[in-house]
Formats: structure tokens, C-alpha cells, sequence
């Protein structure tokens, strides 16, 4: 047991799905899972391990924002020997060309987070994706005929901002897509020296004001858990 997982060393896979919503977590594993097991309802953050086509994988809920997957991240790695995350989640698109449903892969991470100004002495660090688990992904979505999308995105501490406008800049940086969680996730990868990747569904735009149905958003979830699972090893 670690503080915030309890489970044993080898009730989780050497390879994590990270789904921000605890619900989602059981979803991936009630629908795209065989014989999963439920190792973890600490704080009703549910995690999951079971077989997907012959691989063993489990699935673990981190809730929002970089302090709480990071925990969870941390205990994966340093307690579990986890040694391939990838998250699954949604953003706010930033570009005109990027339309809810696609895909973004996330080739880097920009953040307006100070958690690596902190760490790195006010220098700048630069959360990176793994490189084989993003090759890997963008193959997998381009044979599935998907609307891919790879780049960086912005990870931000605030959903709820005080300026209306403060994407902008990072738009016309090239930046593709808002979350909230993969800066935190791709710095401690590097600082353990596995492998990370973050897959994102566009649930809404910020560009057209546009959002996702529950139930558009609950297919192309779909398509982004089996690009997820078969870039699992
Ligand atoms: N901001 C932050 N995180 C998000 C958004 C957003 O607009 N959409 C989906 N995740």
C-alpha cells in the first residue's frame, strides 16, 4: 500500500491508463477490459487491472490538475515499478483548425503551473512526451483513419481564468490545446526515466465556443481508450 493507493506491488500492470474522472477509470475497465479487478477506492480514486487483448494493463483515476496526478503518478512509479503511463483525457481547443472530436497527442506540454519554476530554480524545463509511445500512438490513429493532431499543449492550474483571453497568446504560439494535467505528468517520467504519453480528445473549442454531447463525447472517448490500449505493452 502506498498513502493514496491501496493496493499490493503487483495488482498494477507495468502500463497505466490515467483517465482524470475515477468514472471513467471503471468505465475503461467495465467495457474494454477482461477480468478486471478493482485494487483501489482510496479517496473513491478507482483504479483497475485487467487483460486487454492479452495484455495485461490496469487503469487508474487521478482527478485534476497537476498536484493530484502527481501524487498518483509518483506512487505509481516509485512504489508500483509502473514503467508506461499514458493519460486519457479532454481539452479546449486553441486553433481554428482543430475541431472537437479530433485527437491531439501531446508532443510537449507548456504550463502557466510554477511547479517547475520551483523545482529548476526559476529556469524553464520542457515536459516531453515519449517518443516511442507517441510514434506508436500517432501510427495506430492514422491506420484508424482518425483526425490526429500532434503537438504541445498547454497544462493550466485554472479552469475557471480571470482573463477571457489569456489562451490567445498561447495560441499564436502554435500552442494546440488546453488541459490541465500533462506537465506534471511528463516531468516526473523524466525524473524517473519512464515513459509517458498524453492522449486528449477535444471536448470544446475555445475558439468557436463550441462544446461536446455527453454522448458524442462518450464515442470518441472510445476511439481515444483503443489508441490508449494498443499502444499499451
Ligand atoms: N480548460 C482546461 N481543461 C480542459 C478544458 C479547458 O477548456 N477543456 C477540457 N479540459
Amino acid at each position: 500500500m502506498s498513502i493514496h493507493i491501496g493496493a499490493r506491488e503487483n495488482d498494477i500492470a507495468k502500463t497505466v491508463l490515467l483517465p482524470g474522472d475515477p468514472m471513467r477509470a471503471r468505465y475503461i475497465a467495465e467495457n474494454f477490459l477482461e477480468n478486471a479487478i478493482c485494487y483501489n477506492e482510496v479517496r473513491g480514486m478507482y483504479g483497475f487491472t485487467g487483460i486487454y487483448k492479452g495484455k495485461r494493463v490496469s487503469v487508474q483515476g487521478t482527478g485534476m490538475g497537476i498536484p493530484s496526478i502527481s501524487i498518483y503518478v509518483n506512487e505509481l512509479i516509485t512504489q508500483y515499478g509502473v514503467k508506461n503511463l499514458i493519460r486519457v483525457g479532454t481539452c479546449g481547443s486553441m486553433q481554428e483548425g482543430l475541431n472537437i472530436r479530433d485527437i491531439v497527442l501531446a508532443m510537449s506540454s507548456s504550463t502557466d503551473s510554477a511547479i517547475n519554476k520551483l523545482r529548476f530554480n526559476g529556469m524553464d524545463y520542457a515536459p516531453t512526451a515519449s517518443f516511442r509511445l507517441l510514434k506508436k500512438a500517432y501510427d495506430i490513429a492514422c491506420e484508424k483513419g482518425l483526425n490526429v493532431k500532434v503537438g504541445n499543449v498547454l497544462s493550466s492550474d485554472t479552469f475557471y481564468g480571470d482573463d477571457p483571453d489569456a489562451w490567445r497568446l498561447w495560441a499564436k504560439f502554435g500552442v494546440l490545446a488546453v488541459e490541465m494535467e500533462t506537465a506534471g505528468l511528463y516531468t516526473l517520467a523524466a525524473k524517473y526515466g519512464v515513459d509517458a504519453l498524453t492522449i486528449l480528445t477535444v471536448s470544446d473549442s475555445l475558439v468557436t465556443g463550441h462544446a461536446t454531447s455527453s454522448e458524442e463525447r462518450e464515442k470518441t472517448f472510445n476511439d481515444m481508450i483503443e489508441i490508449a490500449l494498443e499502444v499499451a505493452e
